[in-house]
């Protein structure tokens, strides 16, 4: 029997079991309340979007005050905040297969524009939240406004950053990663709030990832940017294991072994966002990679760059370019990934075309000095060829505006893409914004010594920093914009924002300009 039939055969094996000891139906009344986990919405497109929640009264326990009961919960959502002209409703079961948690696809709603929504399950109500429908796909859209994050390690500060995002009333929320860290708190780099008590365990188990996943998402501040807006999510690295690649982990596990934590992580990560039926993973496989379009003005590209990737080579860190990095066997999305996304750039009538995506993909010499040049094996700096063949593939295909959107590096950078990125004559065929962390790291600093050395190296890296933030964008069909938005600490409560730096792309020329 091969590992897929396993997983299945095992997993079919234990709902029959928990089916037959289900109870008819949920309790009327809970002893504490069962929507600790807050709501969520995404996916949204043209006439439908993503309602998620998970009920669990108790969400620091692992058995989080449910077991075998199937639980009848109730949506409903509206044209009002006040929930009162609903227009679609419905019950679904939340199952201890999924964690309790439940993903209504609601269909048949109207373009472009705001809803509200919420969730009944015995005698509780979740809050309302908001969420948004894409524009129709023949439609021009005067403007979108979004915003975009990664890399939320919950000990290591506080999400203030969210709440600053929620203000701001985004249309739309993407997030590119790191979205939990599976390590526990004693790993090296990890700093301790006193007051964010954190397991010292590293998930492997399903039971751990999704303790995980509820301790982050008990935080008020992360889920009131849930309850604001849809979310687009895609996950990197943490979500499963460290510069994880493929079926290969850091620590020399076993592939077989390190498939089935992979195929626990999958599934925790699934349970938790506004996911599509179309990703329930199937054992350690999980389909992430789509497309996501907003009207003609945009088309986002979410890619996965973790699950299909060759190792990291050279031992992966920033080393000197090996002859690994530069090996036309190198893949960094998979072959099939690739020719879906370069058959997409040929079909795209979009304006702006947005790969959103985990890693940062600008070449970038980390040599303060210079000489030799170092590069970082984890990032597209590991993966030449295959960056080569999505640089040639945007050119041959004339992908109008291309927007590389990227996360898991803790830093913001904004980029003007080249084929030859170290040579200044190189002319520029994309650009790229990356975002720093919500809380990765601490607080930061505007740029370290060392970084001010190395930038004089890397000429096409037009904006750099060290704080923690997000990034917002506003795109109209003339320009896009991107505000870099930094927080002046994030190890107390209370910070506060300010955008540190702000740059434009025009339409039809690719390249970071400053205003
Ligand atoms: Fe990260």
């Amino acid at each position: 029997m091969n590992r897929r039939s396993f997983l299945l055969s095992g997993s079919m094996a234990t709902s029959a079991i928990l089916l037959g000891r289900a109870w008819a139906s949920a309790p009327s009344s809970w002893s504490a309340y069962p929507f600790s986990l807050g709501v969520a919405s995404g996916e949204p497109d043209e006439s439908s979007v993503v309602l998620w929640t998970r009920l669990a009264p108790y969400p620091a326990e692992f058995a989080y005050g449910l077991t075998t009961e199937i639980v009848p919960v109730t949506w409903e959502i509206a044209h009002d905040e006040q929930m009162l002209q609903i227009v679609q409703h419905g019950t679904v079961q939340a199952t201890p297969e999924f964690a309790h948690s439940v993903h209504v696809e609601v269909q048949g709603l109207s373009p472009d524009r705001w809803y509200w929504y919420r969730f009944h399950a015995g005698d509780a109500t979740s809050p309302v939240a908001r969420t948004r429908t894409a524009p129709p796909l023949h439609a021009t859209p005067e403007k979108l406004r979004f915003t975009f994050v990664s890399c939320q390690k919950y000990e290591n500060g506080y999400y203030t950053g969210f709440d600053c995002m929620a203000q701001e009333s985004p249309d739309l929320i993407v997030h590119l990663g790191d979205y939990i860290y599976e390590k526990g708190f004693h790993a090296p780099d990890a700093l301790h709030l006193p007051d964010r008590p954190h397991p010292k365990d590293t998930c492997v188990t399903l039971d751990q990832y999704r303790l995980r996943y509820a301790l982050y998402k008990t935080d008020p501040q992360l889920q009131k940017a849930h309850h604001v807006a849809p979310w687009i999510v895609t996950p990197d690295d943490h979500e499963v294991s460290n510069n994880y690649a493929g079926d290969v982990d850091e620590y020399n596990t076993p592939r077989e072994k390190f498939l089935v934590q992979r195929a626990a992580a999958y599934k925790a990560y699934y349970e938790h966002m506004p996911l599509r039926r179309s990703a329930i993973p199937n054992g350690p496989s999980m389909q992430l990679y789509r497309t996501i379009p907003y009207g003609q003005l945009a088309n986002f590209y979410v890619l996965d760059t973790r699950q299909y990737r060759s190792d990291q080579p050279c031992d992966d860190r920033i080393k000197p370019v090996c002859e690994g990095a530069l090996a036309p066997t190198q893949t960094m999305m998979g072959s099939r990934q690739e020719q879906w996304l370069f058959q997409s750039f040929s079909r795209s009538t979009a304006q702006w075309n947005v790969l959103a995506q985990q890693i940062l993909m600008a070449e970038v010499n980390w040599n303060p000095t210079g000489h030799p040049i170092l590069e970082s094996m984890d990032k597209w700096d590991g993966y030449h060829a295959a960056r080569t063949r999505l640089y040639r593939n945007i050119i041959d295909r004339k992908l109008r505006n291309p927007i590389v959107i990227s996360g898991d590096i803790h830093l913001n950078f904004a980029n003007d893409l080249k084929m030859s990125s170290l040579e200044e004559s190189s002319p520029t065929l994309a650009t790229e914004f990356a975002g720093t962390s919500i809380t990765s790291g601490g607080n930061g600093t505007d740029v370290s010594d060392e970084a001010k050395k190395w930038r004089t190296f890397n000429p096409h890296v037009r904006f750099y920093n060290e704080q923690r933030g997000y990034v917002t964008c506003e795109l109209t069909n003339k320009m896009w914009r991107s505000d870099f938005r930094v927080l002046d600490f994030v190890d107390r409560h209370g910070g506060s924002i300010s955008t540190r730096a702000s740059f434009v792309v025009e339409d039809g020329k690719a390249g970071v300009q400053s205003i």
